[in-house]
């Protein structure tokens, strides 16, 4: 146990284990991406699919946020949809912005054709990538590996794409349960073998993306959600530290407690204080600044931080992370003046 992090990758995995850091881990979500201008440069010449296929292009984009912020994890590039792409449902990009996916799973024959075998190997990309970038990063900064949440993916299968409203995974659950229950079962054997191969290839923690867990009660998220996400979470049976995003579950915080992960990664619709204290010790948090702030001002980007370094001061097992991820109009002063407000934070 080392009271003072050494590297940003000890500080990181010591505040995963909810052990003393000499100040919070800070890295943030969709980190890799539109908001700098160097991402957009490579996206002139290579497509989205490409640059996430391709391990020199993965590696370039997930050290990008690296070299201009020194952030303390990096998050590899990719994408939650390579699920439903190698269980046989591709996507491409709408060209008015959004995904579409290749068809929509409505049907038992839908959920037919998908398959769980071979996931991993079609996947092989990914573990290359990792090895590549872990390569890269010298055990100095920690690399988080992801995946979307069973619910998440269940969701974007069924409505073909990015959509409005989010309706047709919700229909099912009630209207054909059994199938609802086969669609997951697929998605969380695939998510288990993609999560297990990211842990053998070197990734130091995962996060799990439960982005629209929101669209559930507090009564159903269980069933619905949280249960799968706990059998993926046994499934890797501790082989790395797992952080569960989920995104508009303040109403459902005993049930995500339910799920064993290590940390809650939560958006700022809850004081991280509060949910705290409403949480086991052993049990992490990561959040929660809106990122929003990061399209505002340094100053105002300072002084929301400080609110929130101070409301967690003292307290082991915090993450400092956005509610949700920084989006294309996000300032690089801003998110520059976040990163200097937490490394400076005594
Ligand atoms: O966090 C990181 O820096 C790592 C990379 C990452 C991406 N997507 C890259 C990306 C991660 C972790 C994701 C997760 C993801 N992808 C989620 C869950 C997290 C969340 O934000 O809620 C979801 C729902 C997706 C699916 C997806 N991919 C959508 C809805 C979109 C946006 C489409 C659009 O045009 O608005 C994407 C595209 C995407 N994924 C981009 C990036 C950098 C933008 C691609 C581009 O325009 O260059």
């Amino acid at each position: 146990m080392t009271d003072m992090a050494d590297s940003s990758r000890q500080r990181f995995l010591d505040a995963c284990a909810c052990r003393p850091v000499d100040r919070p881990p800070i890295w943030m979500m969709r980190q890799a991406g539109r908001a700098l201008p160097e991402y957009r440069e490579l996206k002139k010449k290579h497509s989205f699919i490409e640059m996430v296929q391709t391990p020199d292009l993965a590696t370039e984009v997930t050290l990008q946020p690296i070299r201009r912020f020194a952030f303390d994890a990096a998050v590899m590039f990719s994408d939650i949809l390579v699920i439903p792409e190698a269980m046989g449902q591709g996507y491409t990009f709408r060209e008015e912005g959004g995904i579409q996916m290749d068809f929509s799973i409505s049907s038992q024959r839908d959920v037919e054709r998908l398959h769980t075998e071979g996931v991993v190997d079609r996947l092989e990309y990914v573990s290359q990538a990792i090895g590549q970038i872990r390569r890269e990063l010298d055990g100095q900064t920690a690399l988080l590996g992801f995946s979307g949440s069973p619910w998440t993916l269940a969701n974007y299968m069924m409505e073909g794409g990015s959509a409005s409203e989010f309706l047709q995974a919700r229909r099912l659950f009630r209207t054909e349960p059994k199938l609802f229950e086969q669609l997951m079962e697929k998605l969380t054997v695939a998510v288990s073998d993609y999560l297990k191969m990211q842990a053998e290839a070197g990734v130091d923690a995962i996060q799990i993306f439960d982005s629209l867990g929101g669209m559930l009660s507090s009564e159903e998220y269980e069933g619905i959600s949280g249960s799968w996400i706990r059998r993926v979470i046994e499934s890797l049976q501790g082989a790395v530290p797992v952080i569960l995003f989920s995104r508009g579950t303040a109403g459902s915080l005993q049930e995500l407690v339910q799920t064993n992960a290590q940390i809650l990664g939560l958006d700022w619709s809850i004081s991280l204080a509060e949910a705290r204290s409403r949480m086991p010790a052993t049990m992490g948090v990561q959040g929660n600044l809106d990122p929003s702030i990061l399209t505002t001002t340094p100053e105002i980007a300072a002084r929301e931080t400080t609110r929130i370094l101070e409301e967690m001061r003292g307290q082991n097992g915090f993450i400092f992370n956005l509610g949700h991820g920084v989006t294309p109009d996000a300032k690089i002063e801003n998110i520059e003046s976040v990163v200097a407000t937490v490394k400076g934070f005594k």
